[in-house]
C-alpha cells in the first residue's frame, strides 16, 4: 500500500505547479495530553466559522484514530487513507456537509493500513495546499504528542491551537509541546487554549504555570487564545452524535465557541496582512 502512495508521491514531485498562491488559513489543534478536546474543539469551531458566513475545510488528521465522522454522525466514505492507496483522488474526499463546511474524514481502527509518515503528510499538505484558496479556513484536527509526524503538521499550519486542561498532567504535556515547538522555530505560531475549565481560578492557574514556564525556561512568553468551561453539554453533545454549537446555539460553552471563532478570524487576518508573520510562519 505504501508503495502505491510513494508512486503518488513521485508524481506530485512531477507536478510543478502546486501550492497555494497566497491565503495562510490553516489553523491545527494539537495538544501534549491525549482527551484534551482537540476534536470536539475542531469540530465545533469549523461548524461555527462555518455559520458565520465562512467556508471551512475540517480535515482529520488524526491518523488511524479518526472520529470527526461520528461526531457528524456520516458514514466517512473516503478516507485519506483511499488517498494513499492511490484508491481515490484528493477531490473524491471531500464530503459536504453543507455549502459552507466540508470535511475531509481520516481513517479509524485500519489495523492493515500504517500511520502516515512524514513524507505522507507533507503529501497530504501538498493537497491542501492546492485548494486552500477555496476556502477561508482549513482547520485540522491534530493528534496529542510529540514526535515528528506532529511538527509536520504543525510546521505545515499558519496557526496551531495547542489545547490543555487545568490539569497538572495536561499543563506539563501542553510545556513539553510548547519545548518542542520553540525548538523547532515555531512557537510564535502558536497559542494556548484551556479547555475544561471548571472555574476562573483553576484556569488562572494554568495560565499562569504555562506563562511562568515559557519566560523562563523557553525565553518567550506564550500566547493564549483564550478557555473553554467544563460542560456536560459537550459530552451529551458527543453521546447524541450532534454538533452542540449547531443544536444549542444559547449553551455558555457554544458561546465561548464562537466567540473564540471570531478570533480566529481576526488572528488568520493578521497572519496574512503581516509581512514578518509570513517568513516567521514559512513552510
Ligand atoms: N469543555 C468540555 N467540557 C466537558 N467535557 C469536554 C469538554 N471538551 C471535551 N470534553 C470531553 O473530553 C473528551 C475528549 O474530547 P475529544 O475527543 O475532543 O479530545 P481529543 O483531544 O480530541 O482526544 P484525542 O487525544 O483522543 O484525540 C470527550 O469525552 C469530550 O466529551
Ligand atoms: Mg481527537
Amino acid at each position: 500500500m505504501i508503495g502505491q502512495a510513494e508512486r503518488i508521491i513521485e508524481l506530485s514531485k512531477l507536478n510543478t505547479g502546486s501550492g497555494s498562491a497566497g491565503k495562510r488559513n490553516i489553523i491545527s489543534f494539537t495538544s501534549g495530553k491525549g482527551g484534551t478536546g482537540k476534536t470536539v474543539l475542531s469540530v465545533n469551531t469549523a461548524y461555527a466559522l462555518s455559520k458565520q458566513g465562512k467556508k471551512v475545510l475540517l480535515v482529520d488528521l488524526d491518523s488511524n484514530l479518526s472520529n470527526i465522522n461520528i461526531l457528524l454522525n456520516v458514514y466517512a466514505e473516503n478516507t485519506i487513507a483511499n488517498f494513499l492507496e492511490g484508491k481515490k483522488l484528493f477531490s473524491d474526499l471531500i464530503y459536504e456537509h453543507d455549502s459552507n463546511l466540508h470535511v475531509i474524514f481520516g481513517d479509524s481502527g485500519n489495523t492493515e493500513y500504517p500511520k502516515p509518515r512524514i513524507d505522507l503528510i507533507k503529501f497530504i499538505f501538498v493537497q491542501i495546499s492546492k485548494i486552500q484558496n477555496d476556502y477561508d479556513f482549513v482547520i485540522i484536527d491534530s493528534t496529542a504528542g510529540i514526535d515528528e509526524d506532529v511538527l509536520t503538521i504543525l510546521k505545515n499550519s499558519d496557526l496551531n491551537i495547542i489545547v490543555t486542561t487545568t490539569e497538572p498532567t495536561a499543563v506539563m504535556d501542553a510545556y513539553v509541546v510548547l519545548k518542542f515547538l520553540k525548538k523547532n522555530n515555531i512557537l510564535s505560531s502558536s497559542k494556548i487554549l484551556v479547555n475544561k475549565c471548571f472555574d476562573n481560578s483553576d484556569a488562572d492557574s494554568a495560565e499562569e504555570n504555562l506563562k511562568q514556564a515559557s519566560i523562563h525556561f523557553l525565553k518567550q512568553e506564550v500566547s493564549f487564545l483564550g478557555k473553554v468551561g467544563f460542560d456536560t453539554d459537550v459530552n451529551k453533545s458527543i453521546i447524541n452524535q450532534n454538533i452542540l454549537v449547531k443544536e444549542n446555539p444559547d449553551n455558555k460553552t457554544s458561546k465561548q465557541i464562537y466567540s473564540l471563532s471570531a478570533q480566529l478570524e481576526k488572528l488568520i487576518q493578521v497572519v496574512n496582512n503581516s509581512q514578518s508573520a509570513k517568513v516567521t510562519f514559512s513552510k
